[in-house]
């Protein structure tokens, strides 16, 4: 059976072609970063017009890579929140046209869900229940999934997302958007004992908080320019960043640890773009591997937004009969 995932939750357009919620015939993603760099975030209303720009031409490469036309589609599932309003109406108001038009059900997807089951996509995949870090740009949440559909809330971010914690960092350094790779690629040639940024571990609970480190590396950039003049040399911010990335990590990974004690469930899936990171990945498999977890972690192209993660989460509906009316609104503040 052949879904077609269509995400168009933030600065991302995407399609995809998902066989029985596994197996990828085809995963489109046409960034709009070069367009949004230069404001060193996303303009919602320029990744609208983008979205609209690109809907087709990404729908139609989705559909041509995978050798199939609409006619060879049982569904259409589509992301229709959490995100930015106006980048979540063009997805969904295509995705209707198409479900109107060939007379095929309609899935509205969570962004989240998708995220969270996007380890169903690589060979090996978790068995429920699992415990599952979503970190991304928007979201920064501990869950613990016990089925298809069943997901509860064990902690999430009370303040900044750790993507976003990242995104501000890079912008406060003087460097670029997205900030996540950027940084990840100059903390590879730092010191992340240069400076001593602290840990939120926020003892008694599994709520997470980037404020205080983002906030941190403020002080520690004004410190070091008095003037705000950008820091140019760039061994002071390779290091900068490689201490930033430990202390978000390091939160990240025993936190993530707690949950797997509190519960004794010894299989976590990390997910969302944060689980790109090179420093979470290698902390986490270290942590994994001296507490006996078995350890999830998607490919990086699945970490980032994908239309194939929301194909996979919009299977599960799909067999549940859990069809949308083509009165399906998007929503900015969707929860799971
Ligand atoms: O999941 P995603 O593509 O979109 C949201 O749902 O938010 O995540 C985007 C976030 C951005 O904040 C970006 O800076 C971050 O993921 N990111 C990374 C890396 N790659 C992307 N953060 C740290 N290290 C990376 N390698
Ligand atoms: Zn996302």
């Amino acid at each position: 059976m052949l879904i077609l995932g269509i995400d168009t939750s933030c600065d991302d357009t995407s399609a995809a072609v998902v066989q029985d919620g596994r197996k990828i015939i085809s995963n489109i993603v046409s960034s709009q970063s070069d367009i949004h760099t230069k404001y060193g975030g996303i303009v919602p209303e320029l990744a609208s017009r983008r979205h609209i720009e690109m809907i087709m031409p990404v729908v139609e490469e989705a559909l041509t890579h995978a050798g199939i036309t609409l006619p060879d589609l049982s569904a259409v599932a589509v992301c229709h929140g959490p995100g930015l309003i106006g980048s979540l109406l063009v997805g969904c108001s295509f995705a209707k046209a198409i479900c109107y038009g060939k007379n095929i059900p309609l899935i509205g997807v969570n962004h989240l869900e998708g995220h969270l089951l996007s380890p169903f996509l690589e060979e090996q995949a978790p068995e429920f229940p699992f415990i599952s870090l979503v970190v991304s740009g928007g979201h920064t949440s501990l869950y613990l999934a016990e089925d298809y559909g069943r997901y509860s809330v064990m902690g999430k971010t009370r303040d900044d997302a750790a993507g976003e914690a990242y995104d501000k960092v890079s912008k406060l350094l003087g460097l670029s958007y997205p900030g996540g790779p950027i940084i990840d690629r100059l903390a590879r040639e730092g010191n992340a004992r240069a400076v001593a940024f602290p840990r939120a571990y926020l003892p008694d609970t599994l709520d997470f908080s980037f404020s205080g480190v983002k906030t941190a590396v403020l002080q520690h950039v004004r410190k070091l320019s008095p003037d705000s003049s950008p820091i140019t040399e760039h061994s002071l911010l390779s290091d900068i960043a490689a201490s930033f990335q430990s202390a978000v990590v390091d939160v990240l990974v025993r936190k993530t640890e707690w949950a797997v004690n509190k519960t004794g469930i010894r299989r976590v899936a990390i997910s969302g773009g944060v689980s790109a990171n090179s420093g979470l990945r290698q902390k986490m498999k270290e942590m994994g591997a001296k507490q006996r977890i078995d350890l999830f972690i998607p490919s990086v192209s699945l970490c980032t937004d994908n239309a194939a993660m929301i194909a996979a989460a919009g299977y599960h509906r799909f067999l549940n009969k859990e069809f949308a009316g083509l009165d399906l609104n998007p929503m900015a503040y969707l929860s799971l």
